[in-house]
């Protein structure tokens, strides 16, 4: 998934394989993804709500797409929070420059050289370097540059998709659940009104069905469905009862982890979010450890 610019691979935290540098790319963003820091970031999705809100308003009595705008919806919030700036998919009602579609044709590629990297020098040869030869920078500004055009690129793909996938899965499964679509609806009503009467109790604090319901819906239809790979360090690892050498290609898939009834109950492949709030401690404690949707893959792997 990394770019290459004249012969050279250009890594993201999301393709760095080594540690070191994965490490320092990672803590280099750590604090802007604090739950703290993610806080100041709820005004810029409030604003992209507002927009649709309004415009399923207008669209009342009519047939939408809806899982068009759910993705249109989540890539404006994610470009509000990466740019400051929406893409303006909501307010267009369109495909800003074919973003999606070119992305799609990307996760298409990805999909498939991911499990085939013999492909890739094929491929890729004077694919991406030419086009970045076409930006025609000053080499002193350039490394800085796509530093960040990286990064920003990386978190648009990341977190754009995946988020448009859950909130698809989760607006799916509240539609075919009636009973959960009311207990929702309830929950919410109810956490409006305490919090009128109460301004120290916390959204978070009344809203657990809400919670567990999003979580159900990402176990049963997590957003990434390609399996999450790692190394094995130079020395090798035993993974299963397994010795594999080093630089060992081992990964874990989310979508196969999630229906496993030793772990999620007899009723795996069924929606019910109340087993995250049913759960005793220590049933919960492995629930979530194995809970893939946005990655534990390492710890999970080598248990
Ligand atoms: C519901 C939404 C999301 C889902 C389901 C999701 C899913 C995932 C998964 C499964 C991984 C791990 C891949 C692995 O372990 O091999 C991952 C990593 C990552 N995601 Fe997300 N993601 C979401 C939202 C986002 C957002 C909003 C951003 C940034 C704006 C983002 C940025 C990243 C980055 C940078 C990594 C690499 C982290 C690392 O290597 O340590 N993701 N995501």
């Amino acid at each position: 998934m990394a770019p290459v610019y004249q012969g050279a691979v250009l890594d993201s935290m999301f393709t760095a394989r080594d540690p070191v540098y994965h490490k320092s790319l990672k803590s280099s963003v750590a604090q802007i993804f604090s739950m703290t820091n993610m806080k100041n970031f709820e005004v810029y999705a409030d604003e992209c709500t507002q927009i649709f809100m309004e415009a399923m308003l207008t669209l009342e009595g009519q047939p939408v797409d809806f899982s068009m705008w759910l993705q249109w919806y989540a890539f404006d919030v994610i470009g509000a929070i990466t740019f400051q700036r929406r893409f303006g998919f909501t307010e267009q009602r369109r495909d800003v420059d074919d973003m999606i579609g070119k992305i799609d044709i990307g996760l298409q590629y990805v999909k498939i050289v991911g499990q085939l990297p013999f492909l890739i020098p094929l491929l890729q040869k004077g694919l991406m370097s030419r086009s970045f030869q076409r930006l025609n920078l000053l080499p002193d500004t350039f490394d800085r540059f796509m530093k960040v055009l990286i990064t920003a690129f990386a978190y648009s793909l990341a977190g754009s998709d995946t988020t448009a996938i859950s909130l698809r899965a989760m607006i799916y499964y509240i539609v075919k659940n009636q009973h959960v679509y009311d207990k929702i609806q309830r929950e919410i009503d109810e956490a409006d009104r305490n919090k009128q009467l109460s301004k120290f109790i916390t959204y978070e604090e009344c809203l657990k069905l809400p919670q567990a319901t999003m979580k159900e819906a990402m176990r049963l239809h997590p957003g990434v469905g390609f399996p999450l790979e790692r190394f094995t360090p130079p020395e090798g690892a035993e993974i299963c009862g397994y010795r594999l050498p080093g630089q060992t290609n081992v990964s874990i898939s989310a979508p196969v982890i999630h229906y496993i009834t030793d772990i999620y109950g007899e009723d795996a492949d069924s929606f019910r979010p109340e087993r995250w709030l049913e759960a005793s401690p220590e049933a919960l404690k492995a629930m979530e450890r194995y809970f893939l949707a946005v990655s534990n893959a390492t710890q999970a792997l080598i248990t």
